[in-house]
């Protein structure tokens, strides 16, 4: 991301690369102030050799970006954005020590917000010390989101992004008379039977952990889910049956990526409604309600059910290697692939005929 200085309403955001050597001094000074280091996660003193150099690694770095930020040419803040996990940002500030309390920081976050907005950023991560109370009140203010507690830091998150809101509230989905309803909305009994499936040995052993997963581990997995924003889990029905259950891993929200797994009911496998149609609708769940773009998913060689389905419905062999003594072919899908797709097309007939020709006949 290319964002070098610009100036808003108020305040002018000069980039820590564009700084003159005074100026660096100036951001320095303030930075090793203990009362504004004392949250940094380094909160060491810094010399000014380090604070050079470090400037001079932000020339190259697409994945740093700090902004000094002066008004009539006083600086009084700085404000940097660092890539996260995820392809999030993570958003740090300070305000030096005479200007807080004044509403600077409120005023001074809203209008770069509005300008890496236009630069196509909709979602923020503040990763904030426990006892920074005045930090946690601003963050409240603004409208950031508690979303997990690490360590002694909690994260927060201000958010626009349709599909992260998919992920971080749960709830439920209905497209084409399946629905999707997430792993944390899910009654007890439901928990309890989307894992006797998960457990079944027709279904555990494609699973990479093909061991047995016992009630307990399962609901603190669940719970977890709620505080996670890379992976989520769905249980599926269609025409209100339960067929399966779908997940999505690693979610990259830059590239609107993840690591799609699935699971049939294994009681039901043979219903009509299994294979193609049931592929086919998580992925139009994952694309075009989700709204990802690429889809990665590794399946064993020898489960030749999910491979000759996910390629029926475009996903390529991207990679291969070797887990415990097994080849594992890694697959990728795009949106656009699956969409170009019809959904006539999408029949037993061809299905059939897609098998003979690629996987029979060789
Ligand atoms: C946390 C921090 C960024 C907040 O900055 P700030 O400029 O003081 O924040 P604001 O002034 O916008 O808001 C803080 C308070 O000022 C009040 N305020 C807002 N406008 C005001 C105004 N015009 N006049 C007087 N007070 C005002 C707000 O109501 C708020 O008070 P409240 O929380 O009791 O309601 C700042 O304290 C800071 O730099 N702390 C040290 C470093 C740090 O903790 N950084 C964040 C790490 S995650």
């Amino acid at each position: 991301m290319e964002i070098q200085n610009f100036s808003t309403k108020n305040f002018d955001f000069i980039n820590y690369i564009n700084c003159s050597e005074q100026q660096c001094r100036t951001i320095l000074h303030y930075r090793n102030l203990k009362d504004i280091s004392k949250w940094m996660r380094n909160s060491s003193e810094i010399s000014i050799d380090q604070h050079l150099s470090f400037i001079n690694e932000l020339k190259d770095d697409n994945d740093r970006k700090y902004f000094a930020v002066f008004q009539d040419n006083k600086y009084i803040a700085s404000i940097y954005l660092t890539k996260s996990k995820g392809g999030l940002w993570e958003r740090g500030i300070y305000i030096i020590p005479d200007f807080q309390n004044k509403g600077f920081a409120t005023l001074i976050e809203r209008e770069f917000i509005t300008k890496i907005k236009s630069l196509g950023i909709d979602t923020l991560i503040a990763e904030i010390d426990k006892n920074n109370l005045s930090s946690i009140r601003f963050h409240e203010k603004l409208g950031y989101k508690p979303i997990k507690e690490e360590n002694n830091y909690i994260w927060f998150i201000l958010n626009e992004n349709e599909m992260l809101n998919q992920i971080r509230l749960g709830g439920g989905y209905v497209i084409d008379n399946y629905a999707f309803i997430n792993f944390t909305s899910l009654s007890i009994e439901n928990k309890e039977e989307v894992l006797t499936w998960r457990n079944h040995p027709s279904i555990r052993k494609w699973m990479f952990n093909s061991n047995k997963i016992s009630i307990s581990e399962h609901l603190s997995f669940v719970d977890s889910l709620n505080n996670n924003i890379f992976k989520s889990y769905w249980k599926i029905s269609y025409q209100n049956a339960d067929v399966g259950c779908c997940y999505i891993d690693n979610i990259d929200y830059e590239s609107k990526s993840g690591e799609i797994g699935l699971y049939y009911r294994p009681d039901k496998q043979n219903h009509s409604v299994f294979g193609i149609d049931f592929v086919y609708n998580i992925y139009n769940f994952m694309f075009n309600a989700l709204k990802l773009n690429i889809l990665y998913g590794d399946v064993k060689q020898d489960n030749s059910n999910s491979l000759s389905l996910a390629e029926f419905l475009g996903a390529i062999k991207i990679s291969e290697y070797q887990y415990k003594g097994e080849k594992i072919y890694r697959l990728m899908i795009s949106s656009i692939t699956f969409n170009s797709i019809s959904k006539e097309s999408v029949c037993p007939r061809n299905y059939l005929k897609f098998i003979k020709n690629n996987y029979i006949i060789k």
